[in-house]
Formats: structure tokens, C-alpha cells, sequence
């Protein structure tokens, strides 16, 4: 294993009903800003848990953060924040809202003129607004991990941005919150998820046993729930270990003491800015032509994944590392979830050049685990994935 350090501070609160929980984690004195989305929560119920819960605390609200958090409407929230003296941030959604939240996090106590070169400028937040979430949405591990994705649809750019003071201060998990999912987010968060795991493991080897095994069985446990989960939301076991699977694939945990690569991502990012595409369907586009483009680097874990997870014994090394990226480009169709660009949008002609054009621009000049991955190769990928 390499060196590692790590700590994760954020509380999390699991179970059912633990909604209820909420108003013992907030100080009673704290001026409190309740995030959330398009208004999901309303309907689920969820919203009233949360206002029972809260009853004797000072909340105000603000509704209306989109999937894919955007930088304008989030810069409507700073003003609240600094109008209404707010001092605690509550956010009530999936990923974009507790996304958005933390850059309101780390934008309430910035000392810069512009907030947007906490992302541009990739500037780290080491003391940010406190905050916790109350999860509505398992997907993307933003509820015990420091990283936040925002979106600005004024130039179609999709930046990532974190710091160590940016976990949150607690999250409550209940996985009952899935019986109002829709289907096609329930499968978005499994294949996000699964990705986070892939993006994490599937590397080379470095003989980190256990780190590699942690990884495995989270993959395992979501091809298991996931037929599950789609067909049955109310199946409570099943919630649980989907949304206990959804954190632990992005809490910090796995990645420790191994390489990471996270190029299906940077590259997945730009389709969403580009095409609008939901995030985790991205990751289905990019990431069967990324293992494929890259197979020789990647074929003794790609392997290792077709035997301990899909059960694949027989052929070679080349032969079960061709028969995973096939079996998991499968899950992804069994999930309902398409893996070509051309099944999202006709105009995807010049989507490579122009991928590979920014990230020259950016100055991403060598992605994945070996930081070998340049915007040429990053084209090739992304024209297998037409
Ligand atoms: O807006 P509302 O009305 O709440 O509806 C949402 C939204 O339309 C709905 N929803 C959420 N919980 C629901 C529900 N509908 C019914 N019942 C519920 N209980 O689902 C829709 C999608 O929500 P969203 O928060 O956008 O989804 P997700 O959790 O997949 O988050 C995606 C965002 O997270 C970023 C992505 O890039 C994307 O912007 N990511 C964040 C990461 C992180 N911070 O670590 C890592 C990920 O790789 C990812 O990049
Ligand atoms: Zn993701």
C-alpha cells in the first residue's frame, strides 16, 4: 500500500426514521438556511419531517437548486445568506443540492472578490459555513466527502472544487426517503456509484488486499440490490445496503493507499456541460471505451474484477479482462441505462475535439492513475464512445 492519511469527520446518522434526529445535531442558537431542490421533498414528506423536526430552531428556506447545481442560482442563495445573518447551512436533497451547499459553505466565508475562482482557481476551503445534510438520494457519496460539483450554464462548464472544510458536520441517512425515487434516478445512482468504485480500483495492482477487497464488495452489493431496488423501493433491506454502498463507494475510504484514476469523470463532467446528459449516464458512455482505449494498463485489475466479482474463471488474463468491460457495460443496459453518446443526442460530431481542446486549454494534460492520459488520447476515447 502507498503512504495515506485520512480523516473523515462527518457524523452519520443510518436508519429508519432517523429524520427525527435532526434538531439534536444543530445548535439551538444557530441561524439556520434550509437548501433544497425543485420541490421533491414536498411531496415525499420529507419536508415535513425535517420542519417537525426543526420546529424549535430558526429556519428559514430557499427552494429551487437544480440537478446539476448552478452557479447563479447558487449565487441567489449567497445573498440570503448574507442578508439574513445565516450561521448553519441544512441541506434537504441528492447530490446538487449538497453540492451546492458546500460551495455556499465555502463561498459565505471567502475573502476573494469573485466566488467562482474557488472553482476556476481550484482554491481549497479549509474553514467553510458549517453544515449537514439530510440525503434524499443515494448516488454520489456527496453526504461524507469534502468534493462538490457546480455548473455554470453561462459557459457551459462543469468544475469540481473541495477542501478539508468542507465535510459535512453530520448526514442523516434514512433509506426509506427511496420509495419516491424515480427509476431512471434510482438507476443513475447504482451506475454512479458502481463507477465511483471502478474509478477507484480499476488501476493496476499494488497488492493493497484489503483496499481492493473493500472495493469488491461494494461492487458485488450493488449488482446484487440493484434488480432489487429497481423493482421494489419499499424493500427496506435492500435501500439500506443501496444507500450504505452509495457512501461508502466515495467516502474517502477506498481510495486510500491506492492509485486512482477519475478520467471517466473529467471526461463525463464535460457531457453533462455540453449536452445536459445526467451525470451517472455519462459515466456508462465513457467508461467501456476508457477501459477498452487503455486496456493494456488496466487488463491485470480488469481481470482480477472478472473473477472476483462476475465469477469469470476461464481464458486468460486478456481474455476475462474483455469479457469485464463487456459484463459491465451489460449491467449498465440491465439498468436501463444507454452507453453511447448517439443514444443522447445527434449533434455529438466535433464532441471529442472540442473535449480535447479545453482540456489542452485547462492545462489537464495527462490523466488517470499514470497521469499519462493526454486531450489526444482523451479524443480517441470519446469518439469510440460516439
Ligand atoms: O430537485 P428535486 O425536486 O429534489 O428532485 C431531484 C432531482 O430532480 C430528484 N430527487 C432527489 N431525491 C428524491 C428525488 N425525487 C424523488 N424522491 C426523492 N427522494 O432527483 C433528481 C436528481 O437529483 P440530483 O441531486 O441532481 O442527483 P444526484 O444525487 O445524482 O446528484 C448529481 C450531482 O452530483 C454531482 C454530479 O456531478 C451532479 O451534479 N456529483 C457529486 C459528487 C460529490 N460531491 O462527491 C461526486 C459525483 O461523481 C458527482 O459528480
Ligand atoms: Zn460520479
Amino acid at each position: 500500500m502507498n503512504n495515506f492519511e485520512f480523516k473523515n469527520p462527518t457524523k452519520i446518522i443510518f436508519g429508519k426514521d432517523s429524520i427525527s434526529k435532526l434538531s439534536n445535531e444543530i445548535p439551538k442558537d444557530a441561524k439556520i438556511l434550509m437548501l433544497y431542490g425543485g420541490g421533491s421533498i414536498k411531496k415525499n414528506g420529507i419536508y415535513d419531517q425535517v420542519k417537525t423536526a426543526l420546529a424549535n430552531h430558526d429556519v428559514i428556506e430557499f427552494a429551487g437548486i437544480p440537478a446539476n447545481p448552478e452557479y447563479a442560482v447558487l449565487m441567489e442563495a449567497l445573498k440570503v445568506i448574507k442578508d439574513e445573518n445565516i450561521s448553519y447551512l441544512l441541506a434537504v436533497g441528492g447530490g446538487s443540492v449538497i453540492d451546492g451547499t458546500k460551495f455556499l459553505s465555502a463561498a459565505a466565508l471567502f475573502e476573494g472578490n469573485n466566488p467562482w475562482d474557488i472553482l476556476v482557481k481550484n482554491i481549497k476551503t479549509d474553514k467553510g459555513m458549517p453544515f449537514g445534510t439530510v440525503l434524499t438520494l443515494p448516488a454520489t457519496g456527496s453526504e461524507m466527502n469534502s468534493g462538490a460539483v457546480i455548473t455554470r450554464k453561462e459557459t457551459k462548464e462543469k468544475l469540481t472544487m473541495g477542501g478539508p472544510g468542507l465535510f459535512p458536520e453530520f448526514s442523516i441517512l434514512d433509506p426509506q426517503v427511496i420509495t419516491s425515487i424515480p427509476q431512471r434516478q434510482l438507476a443513475n445512482g447504482l451506475t454512479d456509484a458502481f463507477t465511483h468504485v471502478l474509478e477507484q480500483y480499476m488501476t493496476y495492482p499494488i497488492n493493497a488486499r484489503l483496499q481492493d477487497r473493500f472495493a469488491e464488495s461494494i461492487l458485488q452489493t450493488l449488482i446484487e440490490v440493484a434488480p432489487k431496488v429497481l423493482k421494489d423501493p419499499t424493500n427496506y433491506k435492500a435501500a439500506s445496503d443501496f444507500m450504505w454502498s452509495c457512501t461508502m463507494a466515495l467516502n474517502g475510504l477506498i481510495q486510500k493507499g491506492v492509485p486512482g484514476d477519475w478520467a471517466v469523470h473529467a471526461i463525463g463532467h464535460e457531457l453533462t456541460a455540453l449536452f445536459g446528459i445526467d451525470h451517472a449516464r455519462t459515466l456508462a458512455v465513457i467508461a467501456p471505451s476508457h477501459y477498452k482505449f487503455n486496456f493494456e494498463a488496466k487488463k491485470e485489475k480488469l481481470a482480477q474484477y472478472a473473477e472476483r466479482v462476475w465469477n469469470i474463471t476461464e481464458g486468460n488474463t486478456d481474455a476475462k479482462a474483455h469479457a469485464a468491460i463487456e459484463k459491465t457495460e451489460a449491467f449498465f443496459h440491465q439498468l436501463g441505462i444507454d452507453t453511447k453518446l448517439s443514444d443522447y443526442t445527434k449533434d455529438y460530431e466535433g464532441t471529442a475535439e472540442t473535449i480535447s481542446k479545453r482540456f489542452t486549454e485547462r492545462q489537464w494534460l495527462g490523466l488517470g492513475e499514470h497521469k499519462s492520459l493526454s486531450p489526444d488520447m482523451v479524443e480517441e476515447i470519446v469518439k469510440m464512445a460516439y
